[in-house]
């Protein structure tokens, strides 16, 4: 798909529980600090702002074009999965940092981006990739069979309806392909018994095609891993999550990693204030941990 505009003008991101991510990376000058989902820089610019240099990746090439746009001094920008940060760090020369920064999932600048196909809301084409690159969401729906829907459907949507959901796309695309976030949308609402109002039911199945197009929860227990190798003794990890299937990964992996120490037992979640303010911050959970420090304590 080609875009027209590289920088929407009128869209914005607000960083969530930015203050608890500062508190955990505590950025100051001298630290290198990787925000492997930098977006729209929102939580890269307090870091810079206290001092700190930053190494910001992201795998949409319009966010990074925004933030090279932005010029901000202290940051720089690496084109790519943060599943790859090793390598993409080592291409630059550096193989060890103070802090790693994940707030994973979308932006509000890509699901605001009818273009982009994120949103059931909105006609677009039915794309939903966030690097531009490999098969587009319009190719599973399109490709898949049945029981392959429904698999991704029910594990990454947890939608209890997601055989009639399969089986509704497979009989659609049968008479036209399904190419737009819009048909799917209405073939979703009425393989849907009785809906009238409420959440919209392609939500969960909207979800699970992006979770899957981006392989986003294999690219997270990647990142984690790769967090692992690069953080320095006493360096920090945080990692705002979005849903339980996220947060998951992130506890088990937290709770299984020798190297790495949970901060806090239990995730932290936005203040009442910041929810009322960003819907978005409702359902987001900070784990943050630390590499053990050096074995006589000089870390
Ligand atoms: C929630 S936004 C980050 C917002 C940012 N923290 C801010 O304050 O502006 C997530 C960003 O991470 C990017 N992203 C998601 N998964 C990624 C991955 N596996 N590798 C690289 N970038 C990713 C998305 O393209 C998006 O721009």
């Amino acid at each position: 798909m080609t875009h027209p505009d590289p920088t929407p003008p009128t869209l914005t991101h607000t960083s969530v529980l930015a203050q608890e991510v500062l508190d955990a990376l505590q950025p100051a000058p001298g630290k290198v600090i990787v925000d492997g989902t930098l977006g729209g820089a929102g939580h890269t610019r307090l870091l810079l702002d206290r001092g700190a240099r930053v190494i910001g990746i992201d795998q949409d090439p319009y966010a990074l074009t925004r933030a090279r746009e932005a010029d901000l001094p202290g940051l720089t920008t690496l084109e790519g999965n943060y599943r790859d940060m090793v390598s993409l760090l080592a291409g630059i020369g550096v193989t060890q940092v103070d802090g790693i920064l994940l707030d994973i999932g979308v932006s509000s600048f890509q699901l605001d981006d009818a273009e982009r196909g994120f949103s059931y809301h909105t006609e677009a084409p039915l794309d939903m990739r966030m690097s531009q690159q490999g098969e587009s969401a319009a190719d599973v729906v399109n490709t898949y069979d049945a029981e392959d829907l429904a698999a991704i459907i029910y594990e990454y949507g947890e939608d209890r309806l997601s055989r009639r959901i399969a089986r509704a796309i497979v009989t659609e695309r049968e008479k036209a392909p399904i190419e737009t976030t819009v048909r799917l949308a209405e073939i979703i609402k009425r393989a849907y018994p009785g809906f009238s109002k409420g959440i919209h039911p392609a939500r969960r199945t909207f979800q699970a095609l992006r979770i899957h197009v981006n392989d986003e929860l294999g690219a997270l227990r990647d990142g984690l891993s790769a967090a692992e190798t690069l953080l320095t003794p006493g360096g920090r990890l945080a990692v705002i999550s979005f849903h339980s299937l996220e947060d998951r990964i992130v506890k088990r992996f937290l709770l299984s990693s020798a190297a790495l120490t949970p901060l806090t037992k239990r995730p932290l979640i936005a203040s009442d204030e910041e929810q009322a303010a960003n819907p978005r911050a409702r359902s987001a959970k900070l784990r943050t941990a630390e590499r053990a420090p050096h074995p006589g304590g000089d870390a």
